[in-house]
């Protein structure tokens, strides 16, 4: 297998990349119906969803935009500091627009519920969220996205896109980081 130096940093692997590039094609197949007939504004949230958005836009039948937006990190650490920054807009303008964004996880919701918020702003026709990954267990649940790829649970993921100090995101799985990594 691949990337063998970054594997010793896993504690396990959540879920494969035979297993993810099936839940893509689903989704796909779900929103290719979903804006049958519109041309939906897909807006990748760097760098984290970077790798599932490509992979999902691939898999949509249909005309998109695509743009990206980036918010400011956690940095270094495990934890939401709960402070959530655009240091990136998108380009494209959203008035009379349906608007998809795209997220890696969904940990407080509190990044998704701003971003949906300030996207609002902007006269869209409709702005949905996708989450590759939701940690239901912790947040409410008025706050789960509209499309979630795969439940989480409640430990620190990374690869297909996800990371940990920016390392692991070349993994071509999801897995469990070992505690002794981030301790
Ligand atoms: P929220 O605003 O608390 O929902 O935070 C979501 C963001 O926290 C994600 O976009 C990730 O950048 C980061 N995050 C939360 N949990 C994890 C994890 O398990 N692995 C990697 N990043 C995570
Ligand atoms: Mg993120």
């Amino acid at each position: 297998m691949r990337i063998t130096t970054k594997e010793n940093d896993i504690e396990s692997i959540l879920y494969s990349e035979k297993q993810i590039a099936a839940m893509v094609e689903t989704l796909g197949e779900t929103l290719t119906r979903d804006y049958a007939g519109s041309r939906p504004v897909m807006v990748c949230v760097l760098k984290g969803a970077s790798i599932f958005f490509t992979d999902l836009c691939r898999e949509m039948d249909c005309n998109i935009d695509m743009d990206f937006i980036t918010v400011s990190s956690y940095g270094a650490s495990s934890k939401s500091s709960g402070v959530v920054k655009l240091t990136k807009d998108i380009d494209v303008d959203i008035t009379g627009r349906d608007v998809v964004i795209v997220d890696d996880i969904i940990d407080s919701g509190l990044t998704l519920k701003h971003l949906k918020a300030l996207f609002s702003t902007r006269g869209p026709r409709s702005v949905k969220t996708i989450a590759l990954l939701d940690k239901k267990a912790r947040h409410e649940p008025d706050l789960t996205p509209d499309y979630v790829g795969f439940q989480c649970p409640d430990h620190f993921v990374v690869g297909y896109g996800l990371d940990y100090a920016n390392n692991y995101r070349n993994l071509p799985y999801i897995g469990i980081l070992k505690d002794e990594v981030y301790r």
